[in-house]
């Protein structure tokens, strides 16, 4: 045990060695785990009593890969690195053992592979995610894994990343054995067996990728198109299948330094830099600043649920899905039935396509409790209100939960753009009132804004956080403003469309330009999905209430003419009845001109590129903003709402890096020329301070 720099332990068991992997929680492989290990090999090769070595992890994990702490410290190239480590494993002249528990992930599989015996729990998730992250395994993964299960196996496994659990591989050279009781006996028995009947040590190196039919260059030929076709926004999986065609064709060290070469060349990507980026975003958006990690939660055990519309099913089957109870509760048994229709029409989707079984659903079915009274509101520990969009309906429903709910029951809203300070204080508790702003369908959704009054205790906070992890959401914090982060970015990406539309740009020029960006759906098309009757009548609201600060705007126009979209067959574009093919109308395009003939505008050419940069910059300045007023707690939290509420493309990274990828003076100078233009909305392309700021510095959002 001595001198070790070390997150190893070592110790003797009879002949046998044992390094123990103690890098909590999963033995990613920093530093000193890495260390250790080739110092737990050295005392181990030194030792004359000492005839085989163990390498284990703790139960959940032998080992998850890489250690996230350690990126962009000095301890992350500090030898040995990883390659090193596995080569010195796989040269130890005393056999090696390596005994999975949990998973062995990326790194974490690679170690394995370089020992010459591997044995496993049954259930021990083996994977190569290295692709999600838009990279490949750089460690010998790519040269090592079809040697051991052979070359279609370790395709699928490294092209998609999935892990598979290692019983699948019992009795392939990759899995040994499966052991069934403790691990570390296991491992030892098997270790001190290898020893006396002199297994000869197993190196993956050394061992040949067997030829598959119809022979291996058609099949690897094969791979090629079918990847090639499903990863067009993403080089990392045919990179994967050129590095695993490497193994059939290289020398084993060749191999090696090809991997190492696509490996590093993939690093540089914009679209690894993007997934990386949001892999941390994600993991920083679940802290908040201000409240600390141990804090204690409050126990939600049984949630009330106001409102069965549109919202309030997706919400409950969110809660009944991992088997938490729901009171719901609706005004009327009409809507109540529909609700619970709804949500049983849902599941029995579900069912069709063999996610859920039928028992499943009944037992689903069974948490709920429907209600048209505050009678089962008396012990729930959460309440979500997803009533009427209307301060009015809120605060009647809030001031009935202040008298009717328990102390320490948390009242959240799932408002879309109401004060949540206003809500809150319509109770006497506004320490326990939150924000949980759900995404629609909310049950599919996997975005969730939790919104944070001024008043909302810090407990309330982390309860809501760990929650929605609980119910597989992806909470991201967000200030109270109109529209909260999401919304309110989306208002001005709108409002930036429309500026291209009265520009000149045609709708389906302007959907073409963002869905060649890569959203998922262009702003246009997105609308007539929506229904343009929503916004409309919002708007056509605020019009009466303050018609000076009215700005007419073509969907108004269509509204007025009928076309709210696909639900009546037209909308920016006209639908085949029955279908959802957005076919461009002459008819949009005469309601379009006159539009800008009343308003005096005269259309020019507007290039795609400018349609880009009008619509994404406009929402990267309103981010900005965001970040400085405080609203959202970094740039990145930024990321993490549009990439998981809005369908931006992964491979972008999100509006914020988008723009540190571009350059943030560049961004500045677009918005200048933008605010230079005539007509232009001058304060509405006025760059953000931050931004200028930033710009200036030279540094990026990131
Ligand atoms: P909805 O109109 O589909 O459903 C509202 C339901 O609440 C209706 O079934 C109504 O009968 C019920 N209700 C109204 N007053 C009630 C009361 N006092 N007690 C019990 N039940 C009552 O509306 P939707 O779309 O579900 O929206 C609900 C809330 O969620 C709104 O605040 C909205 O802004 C917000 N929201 C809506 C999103 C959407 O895409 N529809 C997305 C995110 C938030």
């Amino acid at each position: 045990m001595s001198n070790q720099p070390t997150s190893t332990q070592y110790d003797v068991r009879g002949s046998v060695a044992v390094v123990t992997l103690n890098n909590p929680p999963v033995n990613g492989l920093g530093y000193g785990l890495r260390s250790g290990i080739v110092a737990g090999l050295d005392k181990a090769l030194a030792d004359p009593k000492v005839t085989a070595i163990v390498l284990i992890g703790s139960d959940r994990a032998f080992s998850g890969g890489a250690d996230v702490k350690e990126f962009g410290t000095a301890n992350a190239g500090k030898s040995p690195n990883l390659p090193d480590v596995i080569k010195a494993l796989e040269n130890s002249p005393k056999p090696v053992v390596a005994a999975i528990g949990g998973m062995a992930l990326g790194g974490g599989l690679e170690l394995a592979m370089g020992a010459h015996f591997r044995v496993a729990k049954g259930d021990a998730n083996l994977g190569l995610p290295e692709v999600k992250l838009g990279l490949l395994p750089g460690a010998g993964g790519t040269q090592r894994l079809p040697r051991l299960i052979g070359l279609e196996a370790a395709l699928n496994m490294i092209v998609s990343g999935a892990p598979v659990p290692a019983k699948k591989f019992e009795g392939s050279p990759l899995i040994d054995a499966i052991i069934e009781g403790d691990l570390l006996d296991g491992a030892l028995k098997f270790a001190e067996k290898a020893v006396a009947d002199k297994l000869p040590l197993k190196r993956a190196r050394d061992l040949k990728v067997k030829p598959v039919a119809p022979g291996t260059e058609a099949f690897l030929q094969f791979a090629r198109n079918t990847v090639g076709a499903t990863s067009k926004n993403f080089p990392a999986p045919l990179k994967c299948v050129e590095a695993v065609a490497a193994a059939t064709t290289k020398p084993f060290d060749e191999g090696l330094k090809y991997e190492r070469e696509l490996f590093q060349a993939l690093m540089l990507t914009n679209e690894s830099r993007a997934l990386r980026h949001i892999f941390n975003a994600e993991r920083a958006a679940a802290k908040i600043p201000d409240v600390p990690e141990d804090t204690k939660l409050r126990d939600i055990k049984k949630v009330g649920m106001i409102g069965a519309g549109t919202m309030g099913v997706g919400i409950t089957m969110n809660f009944i899905n991992v088997g938490i109870p729901v009171v719901l509760l609706e005004m009327k048994q009409e809507a109540l039935d529909k609700g619970l229709k709804t949500i049983r029409t849902n599941y029995e989707n579900s069912a069709k396509k063999g996610k859920i079984t039928p028992a499943q659903i009944e037992e689903r079915m069974a948490l709920i409790t429907p209600t048209l009274t505050y009678d089962g509101f008396k012990d729930v520990d959460l309440v979500i209100e997803a009533v009427f969009e209307s301060m009015e309906v809120k605060e009647q429903v809030f001031k009935t939960l202040d008298e009717v709910c328990k102390p320490g029951a948390i009242l959240a809203s799932n408002t879309s753009a109401l004060n949540l300070d206003k809500i809150a204080a319509f109770t006497k508790r506004p320490q326990d009132v939150v924000g949980l702003h759900f995404f629609s369908p909310a049950n599919v959704m996997r975005l969730l804004e939790v919104v944070r009054g001024e008043k909302t205790a810090k407990d309330v906070l982390a309860t809501s956080m760990a929650l929605a992890k609980k119910i597989k959401k992806m909470p991201v914090v967000s200030g109270v403003c109109d529209g909260f982060i999401g919304n309110r970015i989306v208002a001005r990406y709108g409002a930036a469309a429309n500026e291209a539309l009265n520009a000149g740009a045609s709708p389906q020029q302007i959907d073409k330009a963002l869905e060649k960006f890569g959203l998922a759906m262009g702003i246009y098309r997105m609308g007539d999905l929506a229904g343009l009757d929503i916004g409309y009548a919002g708007r056509k609201r605020r019009k009466e209430a303050n018609p000076e600060a009215y700005i007419p705007i073509v969907a108004d126009r269509l509204a007025e003419a009928g076309r709210f979209g696909q639900k009546t067959g037209a909308g920016f574009y006209k639908y085949e009845p029955g279908k959802r093919d957005a076919i461009p109308d002459p008819a949009v395009d005469k309601i379009i001109e006159d539009f800008r003939k009343e308003r005096g505008m005269t259309a020019r050419k507007v290039s795609d590129e400018e349609i880009i940069e009008r619509c994404i910059y406009a929402m990267v300045n309103e981010g900005a903003r965001i970040v400085e007023e405080g609203i959202a707690a970094r740039a990145s939290d930024i990321d993490v709402v549009y990439l998981n509420g809005y369908g931006f493309p992964a491979h972008r990274g999100g509006p914020m890096l988008y723009a540190d990828t571009v350059g943030l003076a560049n961004v500045v100078r677009a918005l200048r020329r933008i605010a230079a233009e005539p007509g232009a909305d001058a304060k509405f392309w006025e760059p953000a301070p931050l931004l200028v700021k930033l710009a200036e510095e030279g540094k990026t959002f990131s």
